[in-house]
């Protein structure tokens, strides 16, 4: 799995890095930054599915990758 965030969808709500502080981080706007580039490790794939499902403007989504 891997997670991808669109910066054009993402307004600043801060859930992301309130679920999930090992995945993301606000810059100094406020709007989030991705501190994960590649696979996401199993302990952290539960975090990486929270900030999908709470992120209202839908800019967060995790994909597949060979070996999951
Ligand atoms: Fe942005 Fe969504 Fe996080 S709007 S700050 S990616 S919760």
């Amino acid at each position: 799995m891997r997670v991808v965030l669109d910066p054009q969808r993402c307004q600043g709500h801060n859930r992301c890095y309130l679920v999930a502080p090992e995945l993301f981080e606000p810059d100094d706007f406020g709007y989030a930054l991705l501190k994960l580039e590649g696979p996401v490790p199993t302990h952290l794939q539960e975090q990486a599915l929270l900030a999908v499902a709470n992120c209202p403007e839908f800019a967060i989504r995790v994909e597949e990758t060979p070996g999951g």
